[in-house]
């Protein structure tokens, strides 16, 4: 052996000081700084209690719950309180999942079978959806053989146009899509109006309220002038909510409902073809660690209805603060936010402007638009109640940050763009068939050995990432998406096999 395995164990110190330095430089998730991928009560005592929980049940498997009855307990609680959140009636069923995406996979496989039920296997089922849904639907698409048709949204309110996804049905489509609320900006889709035309086609529509499912309906009773997007509405056929969202709960928890057991059952896997154990899976892994639906349960019963009130005030306290101070700064709203309050500008780069806060200490989440659907670069702000303690802090840094940005010339990025342009436009063209598949392949691994090293270089890659993102999101923004994928698969791969 070469050694990377310990001959002898290391003991719980050093164990502990290996991983201590490892994560020096990670961001700290509870300390408010973050505004993007953490959501952060600021309540010390859950965290405790989900790291109590954790140690009960990190070694016992849900693929067996026949051996750990535990599971079947507490995922019915958990399905049970989002029904309720949801207004879901005795028909509706669930499954607890470790991810948004993994929820999603369920729903679009269900949706997939149904389709495929009712019309045969001759197409390739479709999923139509708004510009702005997660991608995890193509991730779905692409690993279950179905199409994804992207249709812009309206430019003013940045929510689906039921006119835009009406015209981009066919009779292929499976899957309708509706995000409350997605995002990229935080604005809601009416569902009402996707619901319409989900009944009216016979299709089947997936809410996805990842973000918004256990947040929004506190915001609502709190007088927020939320639309109605559950199971209240007739053609909303699932619908999906993450506790490690807005309920606060350790990452890798998230639930899918069904109006109706016969769609769940879509859903699952059985295989009882083979010698061994009976295969029942309820979600897309098999074995699973029972410690993060026990965490998740006790989240949510730690805070209970009166807590999620209470952070959902905290919240909107926030974001009325930052979305006031923001547009003092001269920065433009984008839709009317939410829990994610998302900012453009004509004149400043904001891709530099992130990197101004990350310097202070801020994590912000820059994103390129879409120019052709008129949709400007932005930033994004995940807000959590703890920004509340923040808020004005936050926005002093943003004011300096702002003003050192007006300083900086523009882009750097076009000298960049040409050698990205000739390296890779001869590889991908609009549409591949697997003999042009075969030779971008080959023409792809030389690319990567003869310009590999180089573009890590350029990019300032070749130790992990750089202090300076701007320039990599100038870059991905202005090439082609196909190539832009490419290029963030290869710096990926070579990331985690050299290690940082
Ligand atoms: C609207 C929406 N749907 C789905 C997902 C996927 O969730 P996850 O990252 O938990 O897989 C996200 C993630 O941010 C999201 O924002």
């Amino acid at each position: 052996m070469s050694g990377k395995l310990p001959k002898k164990g290391l003991s719980k110190e050093e164990i502990l000081r290996k991983l201590k330095e490892y994560s020096a430089d990670d961001a700290d998730p509870h300390g408010g700084r973050l505004f993007t991928i953490a959501f952060e009560p600021g309540v010390e005592e859950l965290r405790d209690l989900a790291f109590e929980v954790y140690k009960m049940f990190a070694y016992k498997n849900m693929l067996d719950f026949t051996e750990f009855p535990s599971a079947i307990r507490m995922e019915k609680d958990i399905i049970d309180i989002a029904k309720e959140l949801t207004h879901g009636d005795e028909d509706v069923v669930g499954t607890f999942t470790f991810g948004g995406t993994e929820s999603v996979f369920l729903a679009v496989k269900a949706a997939r079978d149904r389709f495929l039920i009712n019309k045969g296997q001759i197409t390739i089922p479709e999923i139509v959806m708004p510009i702005t849904a997660h991608p995890c639907y193509e991730k779905a698409a692409e690993y279950m053989g179905l199409k994804v048709k992207r249709v812009r949204v309206d430019e003013k309110t940045l929510t689906a146009d039921p006119n835009a996804i009406n015209e981009a049905i066919t009779e292929n489509t499976a899957m309708i899509v509706g995000s409350t609320p997605n995002w990229p900006f935080g604005t809601v889709d009416s569902i009402k109006d996707l619901a319409e035309i989900a009944v009216d086609k016979n299709i089947w529509l997936h809410v996805d309220a990842c973000v918004g499912g256990f947040v929004l309906p506190f915001m609502k009773r709190l007088g927020e002038p939320i639309p109605d997007f559950d199971f209240r509405i007739e053609g909303v056929t699932s619908i999906s909510l993450d506790p490690h969202k807005y309920a606060y709960a350790p990452v890798g928890a998230s639930v899918v409902l069904f109006r109706k057991k016969f769609y769940k059952m879509f859903s699952q896997y059985a295989n009882i073809r083979w010698p061994g154990y009976p295969i029942v899976n309820p979600a897309v892994l098999s074995s699973r660690s029972e410690a993060l639906l026990a965490t998740a349960w006790a989240v949510l019963h730690f805070l209970g209805e009166e807590g999620y009130l209470e952070l959902a005030k905290r919240l909107m306290s926030a974001r009325d603060k930052i979305v006031k101070g923001l547009k003092e700064l001269g920065y433009k709203i984008m839709g009317s936010p939410t829990v994610i309050a998302a900012f453009t500008s004509e004149e400043l780069n904001l891709f530099r402007l992130s990197d101004e806060m990350a310097k202070r200490g801020w994590l912000f989440l820059p994103q390129k638009g879409i120019s052709n659907m008129n949709i400007p670069p932005s930033v994004h702000l995940t807000i959590n109640p703890i920004h509340d303690r923040v808020a004005d802090l936050m926005l002093k840094d943003l004011k300096e940050a702002t003003e050192v940005v007006k300083k900086i010339p523009p882009s750097e990025a076009e000298g960049l763009l040409d050698m990205f342009g000739t390296i890779f436009s001869f590889l991908v063209p609009e549409e591949m068939d697997l003999a042009t598949l075969k030779e971008i392949f080959s023409r792809l691994e030389q690319a990567v050995a003869v310009y590999g090293e180089r573009i890590l270089k350029t990019l300032g890659l070749e130790k992990g990432f750089p202090k300076e993102m701007a320039l990599i999101y100038e870059l991905l923004a202005a090439l082609p998406p196909q190539i832009a994928e490419l290029l963030t698969n290869y710096i990926v791969i070579e990331m985690f096999s050299r290690g940082l």
